[in-house]
C-alpha cells in the first residue's frame, strides 16, 4: 500500500473527540421507594434493531447505580435545545446531594410500561428494562436495556426521522482555553436534513446487490 503521511491530521484530547456531537440522555431512575433522580449520560450506545437495546455505561458513586439495583428499570430522555442548563446540572450535581426534580421543576409524566416517569419537557423519552449487568472497571458498570415503550414529542418526527424544525439538544462539550480552564458546554442545532445520494457511483453500483450477509 501506498500511504500517505498524515499531515491533514492533527492530534487531539480525549480519544473519542471526533464523535462528540450527539444528543445527549438524561438517565431516569427511581428507587424501591418514591425516590427519582436523573443524570446526564453520554457513555451510551443503541444496539440492534429488534429488540431494541441500549448500552449504557454508569458510574458505581452515582445515585443513578444504586437506584438501578433497587428497580431494574430506567428511562432515557432526550433533551430539547432548551434543556441545555439542565443536561449541564445534573451532569455535575448528584442526587445525593440535591433533589434535582425539585431543584429543576421537571415535569413528571406516567410511563406506560415502567414505574420510572417520563420527563414532559423531553422531545423524546424510551422505557427500558435492565435484562443485563456487565461488569466493565473498577468505576464503571455497563447496563444493558431492553426497550419497552418509546414516546416522542408530537410532530418532532417524521417517522424515524428527526424533522428538520425540531429542536433535540446536540451536545457538543466543552471548551477550553489554552491554560485548560472550562470555556463553557456548547452545543449545536440540526440545520438540514438530507437523502443520501443513490446516484452517486458508488450507491449505483453496490446497492443493486442482494445483500449476502
Ligand atoms: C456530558 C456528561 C456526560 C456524562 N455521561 C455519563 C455517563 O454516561 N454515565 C455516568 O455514569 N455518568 C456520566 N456523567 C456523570 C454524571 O452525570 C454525574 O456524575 C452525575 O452527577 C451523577 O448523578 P447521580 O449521582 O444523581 O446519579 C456525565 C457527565 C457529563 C457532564
Amino acid at each position: 500500500m501506498d500511504w500517505k503521511d498524515p499531515d491533514m491530521f492533527e492530534s487531539a484530547e480525549h480519544g473519542n473527540k471526533p464523535f462528540a456531537i450527539r444528543v445527549p440522555a438524561l438517565v431516569v431512575s427511581r428507587g424501591a421507594g418514591d425516590r427519582i433522580n436523573f443524570l446526564t449520560a453520554m457513555w451510551f450506545t443503541p444496539t440492534g434493531f429488534e429488540p431494541s437495546r441500549l448500552v449504557v455505561a454508569i458510574l458505581k458513586r452515582t445515585l443513578t447505580y444504586k437506584l438501578l439495583l433497587e428497580r431494574g428499570e430506567f428511562v432515557m430522555s432526550a433533551p430539547t435545545d432548551k434543556m441545555m442548563e439542565v443536561v449541564v446540572f445534573a451532569g455535575y450535581i448528584s442526587g445525593y446531594d440535591v433533589d434535582k426534580w425539585k431543584a429543576t421543576g421537571l415535569t413528571p409524566v406516567m410511563p406506560s410500561r415502567v414505574s420510572v416517569p417520563l420527563i414532559g419537557e423531553a422531545i423524546g423519552n424510551v422505557e427500558y428494562q435492565v435484562i443485563q449487568q456487565i461488569p466493565f472497571d473498577d468505576e464503571t458498570d455497563l447496563f444493558v436495556g431492553e426497550a419497552l415503550a418509546t414516546h416522542v414529542k408530537k410532530g418532532a418526527m417524521e417517522g424515524e426521522l428527526y424533522r428538520e424544525d425540531s429542536n433535540p439538544l446536540l451536545y457538543m462539550g466543552t471548551k477550553y482555553d489554552s491554560q485548560g480552564k472550562s470555556l463553557g458546554k456548547f452545543y449545536t442545532h440540526i440545520g438540514v436534513v438530507e437523502k443520501a445520494d443513490y446516484d452517486c457511483p458508488l450507491l449505483k453500483e453496490y446497492l443493486r446487490w442482494e445483500k449476502r450477509r
